[in-house]
């Protein structure tokens, strides 16, 4: 979601004759975009900042910005600790971000976080680059991407007790289908050729506002399909879902939808039903697994992924076995795992018995490990397998893509193929992060 809003106030600042630069401290502009999901993330926001305060003393036009979730939480208290920062724009004001700047320039420590709950999302974003600004970018944008994500909602109104983004990025609101459908025209006939739909809870797409000019309900799996149709894409994705959502009709696109990918960011959180409960995620371990099996049955290939966080408050050492237990039942092909961080304004911050540090660390290890095993096992399972690539990097002798389970695939050959284009490739070596292929005709 971050990485979308960069793009899009890249995009917006290109339109108004900004120039990327490779070099922080000299730039005229500096946009931090923030993430506060866990502390971790909001403590690198500081330091940064701290570093940009002595950039700006010795180049004095600098303008310092901090957008995303940071600034949205913290709005004008950020000022406080941060004087030198120009200009704090809230997660629904990145559309403005040129008018804002302006204002930012006349009224140094200008805020804007206003958040409002039915807020429209614009109709699209198109790449409206200035002709001799697009050959600028050209040269910088290197590897030049043939992915991008197009966001179909925005917010979130689930409230999971651990989770900020409900408070950052506010209630759920879906975009039009005509809208997404056009966006992803604009960009197939620009030459991408594989779309990621984004989204806080994409399963709950459609439900929560009327989407469609007619009026007729459409869910997430309906957009699929509409988007599926549109001539030109070669693959699709999605992110994220929340298992509580997931219906047996979006199960099924894994089997119906041919350019739809084999893979699958399903966070699960938590292994143990106790745990599940007190971070209000509204469905069982029980009923995990058996989305994974019907998953699996729709789509045997399927790469799952998910997320985990140990040490939520009150996890005791069975619960975390419970979580080491659904590893070892699901055996997923990659996962993300966090130690549980406390974010202000959350319920669970509120909750006792809060798991000591030194816990945390040892069960986030312990997962990792096995994880890794796990993981490097499930890539030692292409093998021998024929895998189709979308070619993203070229070299006078090499050949670098993804596959469609979203495996990076290395090819150490001369191939003469062009970024955006496939290639077909028999997998010889697997490791931790990718996997390594020689060219088959
Ligand atoms: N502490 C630790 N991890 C968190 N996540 C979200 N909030 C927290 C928190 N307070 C993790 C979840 C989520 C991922 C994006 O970040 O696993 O799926
Ligand atoms: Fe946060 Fe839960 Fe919403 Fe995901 S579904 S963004 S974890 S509140």
């Amino acid at each position: 979601m971050n990485e979308r809003d960069s793009e899009i106030m890249s995009q917006t600042l290109a339109t108004h004759g900004y120039v990327e630069s490779m070099d922080m401290e000299t730039a005229d502009l500096v946009i931090l975009n923030t993430c506060s999901i866990r502390a971790k993330a909001e403590q690198k926001v500081m330091s940064l900042l701290g570093m940009l305060r002595k950039a700006k003393k010795r180049h004095r036009g600098m303008q310092i910005c901090v957008a995303g979730c940071v600034a949205q939480q913290e709005g004008e208290k950020l000022l406080e600790r941060m004087p030198h920062v120009d200009l704090i724009v809230g997660t629904q004001n990145i559309y403005r971000i040129g008018e804002l700047l302006e204002y930012a320039r006349k009224s140094p420590g200008y805020v804007a976080v206003d958040m409002e709950d039915d807020y429209a999302i614009p109709r699209f974003m198109p790449d409206a680059l200035p002709s001799g600004l697009a050959d600028d970018r050209k040269k910088i944008d290197t590897p030049i991407a043939f992915r991008k994500f197009v966001t179909i909602m925005q917010g979130c109104n689930n409230y999971c007790s651990y989770c900020v983004v409900p408070y950052t990025r506010g209630r759920e609101v879906s975009r039009k289908v005509s809208d997404i459908v056009d966006e992803v025209k604009v960009l197939l006939d620009s030459g991408i050729r594989e779309i990621t739909l984004l989204g806080q809870n994409v399963n709950s797409y459609g439900k929560t506002n009327t989407v469609t000019e007619t009026g007729l309900p459409c869910s997430f799996s309906d957009l699929l399909h509409h988007v599926a149709e549109i001539p030109g894409l070669a693959r699709l994705r999605f992110t994220t879902s929340n298992p509580k959502d997931l219906s047996d009709e979006l199960m099924k696109c894994f089997r119906d939808i041919p350019v739809l990918c084999p893979q699958f960011h399903l966070p699960v959180q938590a292994g143990s039903d106790a745990v599940l409960k007190r971070m209000n995620r509204k469905y069982s371990v029980e009923q995990y697994l058996q989305l994974v099996e019907t998953l699996r049955s729709y789509c045997p290939d399927i790469a799952l992924s998910t997320d985990i966080i140990v040490g939520f408050p009150g996890e005791t050492d069975e619960d975390f076995q419970g979580t080491m237990d659904l590893l070892e039942k699901v055996r997923y092909h990659g996962s993300f795992s966090f130690k549980y961080s406390d974010r202000p304004g959350t319920r669970a911050s509120d909750f006792e018995d809060k798991v000591p540090e030194e816990v945390k660390t040892r069960r986030l290890m312990q997962f990792q490990a096995r994880q890794d095993e796990i993981g490097l096992e499930r890539n030692r399972e292409y093998l021998g397998q024929v895998k189709e690539i979308l070619v993203e990097d070229v070299t006078s002798e090499s050949v670098k893509g993804r596959s469609d389970t979203n495996h990076i695939v290395h090819v150490n050959e001369a191939i003469s193929v062009l970024p955006g284009e496939f290639i077909r490739a028999e997998i010889y070596h697997a490791g931790q992060h990718s996997l390594n292929g020689k060219m088959v005709k």
